[in-house]
């Protein structure tokens, strides 16, 4: 088991990764209150026996899967679950499941009486290596994403990489456009996955990835817990990578490697992104985008999806496109265009090669 630190104003919590994690942290962490316990109907079905030997007196509350369900309506019935289970200051709430389990069950925790002690058990790639750190909370509404939350931090999250073996590979591949994200940030990251894009399914690989994923975000939070310099770095591709979410029906992180790609080109083209390390991320990108499975891509409307990316939260009121941007190995920047700028420059990027 590693443990990793994270210590902000509002919480000093602990990370901790390995496949032993839950018979060695559960025990102690359910001991002692009233538990909560929010998880969706994929990971309740999967694993009756750990919610049989960890939370066989605790009030469950089974979420339909899908982000779908991450709305004010789901997070109204957990509150009322909540108070009908008589939950006090003192209870804990987990949260099992993946990135929508994660944002839901956290902000639940943040509101029921002003906020109650929250333990994230993330059991998705994505949810492993980034969503449950760093205290992000929200739900979904009228069509926006995440545009109702808080920070609230959890006192414990347990990775346990054994949940990865029931994951489909389309959520493996999820999970990989945000780890190719940390290798964009990261020069050790970046060492560690170049030439080992094929890897993604063995799971020692993972979850060395996974921790050295972890204490990246852990590191970028504890200087900037609400995102007003260094946390902006963690959206890299995820401006492009929203607009082509939106329009395409890809998965995030597939089209978080997709935004990846063409921002990345983007940069090297107007000299942000230093050539020779921009071409080594652009392959790493590639090759992650042909593992298995591929999704159906169709670019040839960029021209107009492009303006969904003015929908997108990380944008001010400037009018604006602004991109996180791997700068070379270590170093990102932001890369803000005139929304005229942009669209030209993306579709330029997708249909040049660098
Ligand atoms: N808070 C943050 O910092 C942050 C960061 C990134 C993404 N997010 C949010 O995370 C969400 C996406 O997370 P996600 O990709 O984990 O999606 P998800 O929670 O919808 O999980 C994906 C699918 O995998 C299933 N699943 C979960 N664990 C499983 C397991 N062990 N075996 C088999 N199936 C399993 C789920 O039931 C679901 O069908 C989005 O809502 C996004 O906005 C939050």
């Amino acid at each position: 088991m590693q443990t990793i630190l994270l210590k902000t104003p509002s919480m000093e919590g602990q990370i901790h990764v390995g496949e032993d994690v839950i018979q060695r942290r559960l025990p102690a962490l359910t001991k002692g209150q009233k538990n909560f316990v929010v998880t969706d109907s994929n990971v309740y079905a999967l694993y009756p026996q750990f919610f049989e030997k960890y939370f066989n007196d605790t009030e469950i509350f089974v979420l339909p899967a899908g982000e779908e369900n991450k709305n004010f309506q789901s997070l109204y019935a957990i509150l009322d679950k909540m108070t009908g289970a008589g939950l006090h200051r003192t209870s804990r709430l987990f949260a099992v499941g993946g990135g929508v389990i994660g944002d839901i069950g956290g902000l639940a925790a943040a509101l029921y009486m002003r906020g109650i002690s929250c333990v994230q058990i993330p059991t998705t790639l994505l949810s492993q290596v980034d969503s449950s750190v760093g205290g992000k909370t929200a739900v979904d509404l009228g069509g926006v994403k995440n545009v109702v939350g808080a920070f609230y931090q959890p006192c414990e999250v347990l990775v346990d990489p054994t949940f990865l073996k029931t994951l489909p590979a389309r959520e493996i591949k999820c999970g990989a456009g945000e780890i190719v994200k940390y290798a964009a940030l990261s020069g050790k990251i970046f060492d560690c996955l170049e030439g080992n894009e094929d890897q993604f399914a063995d799971l020692t690989f993972l979850t060395n990835l996974i921790v050295d994923c972890i204490k990246h975000k852990a590191h970028v939070v504890e200087i900037d817990e609400k995102e007003s310099g260094e946390r902006r770095s963690l959206n890299v591709g995820h401006t492009t990578g929203h607009a082509i979410e939106l329009t395409s029906g890809l998965s995030h992180g597939e089209s978080v490697l997709w935004g990846m790609l063409f921002e990345t080109r983007m940069a090297v083209v107007m000299g942000v992104c230093e050539r020779e390390y921009g071409k080594r991320l652009i392959a790493m990108i590639e090759k992650t985008l042909k593992t298995s499975p591929v999704g159906k891509v169709d670019f040839s409307n960029i021209e107009k999806d492009a303006e969904k990316a003015r929908s997108d939260k990380k944008n001010s009121d400037d009018g604006m496109i602004k991109m996180s941007v791997a700068k070379e190995k270590n170093e990102w920047a932001i890369l803000a265009l005139p929304f005229e700028t942009y669209r030209k420059a993306l579709v330029a990027a997708v249909k040049n090669k660098i």
